[in-house]
């Protein structure tokens, strides 16, 4: 067992934090405010390869592993978490199952413009009445011929109107439960295919989460992933893998905020010095520290059983329990090191406040992790 990182580790990390620094922290406070999306931005990280870095060269992809996937996911969301969710739904939700389960025809059109961030996708598989429990789904898809229609709402999607392509998981045949569901590759601006609203919300602003309506839109046959039934398998074994990315950004978002207190805590002075010597703040910061580096370990655990081609369906469900939780606490914490100033935009740490609270909620909520977790203990 060793700890240490590969130079390449390190060389894709460093990109990762220069490109935060110098593209994503300007104006980060101004979309946030506007909810704007970071177009420029992301269309950047393409061309630097982070949108499709685990994708094979021979898919224009980086061919990197899942630890350099997360150092770059860290280093991006501890600046702008919705600069990287797109990231993640990108590498780990779309590129990821593309790569694994889709013919070389999906691949030749869909994953090679998606893994160099041409174009960015989209995955699909809540609706306004089936979040946490996803066999529950209405959407339906009925074979016609070469056709299938699609018809139904996903609800609280990613890239929703930004994206090309959609990942769309809808039931075949409500009769056989999770084993009638199935996975397909629907392109925007086909007929009867409606984006809904941009949704409002308390963090990750700058992201575009849309509801998403389909009203008979034909999919072709070839745009099936994987034989019919395997949708409910094919999301879960994806979600497996996103939640790796998920862990990487609240660790992102937790030890971005633990930089910015602990550099404010040597700067402000508090009954004639620092408040960084006052040992109520020296406290807080060394369970800051501990969290994160637990948190770490965790997310790296997870990726490195990835890349070693073990299980990590547990790995990944402990990694994104722990570090969102992580993430919650550090950046509650991170504004009240920052007293007044915390509470205010110019300080950033409110914003990593309101953007970790979403890292306990998608990819599966806290408590499906739990259920996965223990599933995997007591079986
Ligand atoms: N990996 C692989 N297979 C899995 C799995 C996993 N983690 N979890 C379940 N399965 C398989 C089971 O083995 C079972 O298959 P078999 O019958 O062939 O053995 C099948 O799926 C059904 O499993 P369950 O009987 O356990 O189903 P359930 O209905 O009791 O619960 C659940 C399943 C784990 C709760 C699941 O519904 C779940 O993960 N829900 C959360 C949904 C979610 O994470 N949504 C995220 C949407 S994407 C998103 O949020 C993106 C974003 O924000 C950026
Ligand atoms: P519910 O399932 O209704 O849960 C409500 C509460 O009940 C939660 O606390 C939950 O943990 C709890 N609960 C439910 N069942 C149980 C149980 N069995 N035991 C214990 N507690 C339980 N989805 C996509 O498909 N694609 C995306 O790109 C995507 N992006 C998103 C972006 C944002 C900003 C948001 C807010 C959501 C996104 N989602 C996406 C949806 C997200 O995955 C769901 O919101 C999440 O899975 C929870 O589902 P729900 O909102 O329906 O809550």
């Amino acid at each position: 067992m060793h700890f240490e990182y590969t130079e390449e580790h390190l060389a894709v990390r460093d990109a990762a934090r220069d490109f935060a620094q110098t593209e994503l922290l300007p104006e980060v406070i101004e979309r946030d405010t506007e909810a704007r999306f970071p177009y420029e931005q992301i269309k950047k990280m393409g061309e630097l390869g982070f949108m499709g870095m685990m994708v094979d060269p021979k898919y224009n992809g980086g061919g990197m592993d899942t630890i350099s996937y997360v150092l770059a996911m860290e280093e991006i969301s501890k600046i702008d978490a919705s600069a990287s969710v797109s990231m993640s739904v990108n590498n780990s939700l779309v590129c990821w199952g593309l790569e694994k389960y889709g013919t070389e025809a999906q691949k030749e059109k869909y994953l090679k413009p998606l893994a160099t961030g041409e174009i960015i996708g989209a995955f699909c598989l809540s609706e306004p009445e089936a979040g946490s429990d996803a066999t529950s789904q209405k959407t339906t898809a009925e074979l016609n011929g070469d056709y299938y229609i699609l018809n139904g709402t996903k609800n609280w999607i990613t890239n929703g109107n930004t994206a090309s392509v959609y990942l769309v998981i809808a039931q075949t045949d409500v009769e056989k439960g999770h084993k009638g569901i199935s996975a397909f590759i629907v392109e925007k601006g086909w007929d009867g295919f409606v984006i809904g609203k941009k949704e409002d919300k308390l963090g990750i602003r700058g992201s575009d989460t849309h509801s998403l309506m389909f009203t008979d839109v034909k999919v072709p046959v070839e745009n099936r992933i994987g034989e019919e039934g395997f949708g409910f398998t094919f999301a879960m074994e994806t979600l497996n893998g996103g939640r790796i990315g998920i862990a990487a950004q609240a660790l992102g978002i937790a030890s971005g905020a633990y930089e910015l207190a602990l550099a404010y805590s040597k700067e402000r002075k508090a009954f004639g010095k620092t408040i960084s010597q006052h040992q109520a703040i020296q406290f807080k910061l060394a369970d800051m520290a501990t969290q994160i580096e637990a948190a770490r370990l965790l997310v790296l655990k997870s990726a490195w059983l990835k890349d070693s081609g073990q299980d990590y369906a547990h790995a990944s469900a402990m990694a994104k329990l722990y570090a969102s939780e992580v993430a919650m606490n550090v950046t509650v914490e991170a504004v009240q090191v920052h007293g007044g100033y915390g509470y205010v935009k110019e300080y950033h740490v409110e914003r990593l406040m309101r953007d970790a609270k979403i890292t306990q909620i998608y990819e599966g909520t806290s408590e499906i992790q739990k259920i996965v977790i223990s599933r995997g203990i007591l079986k």
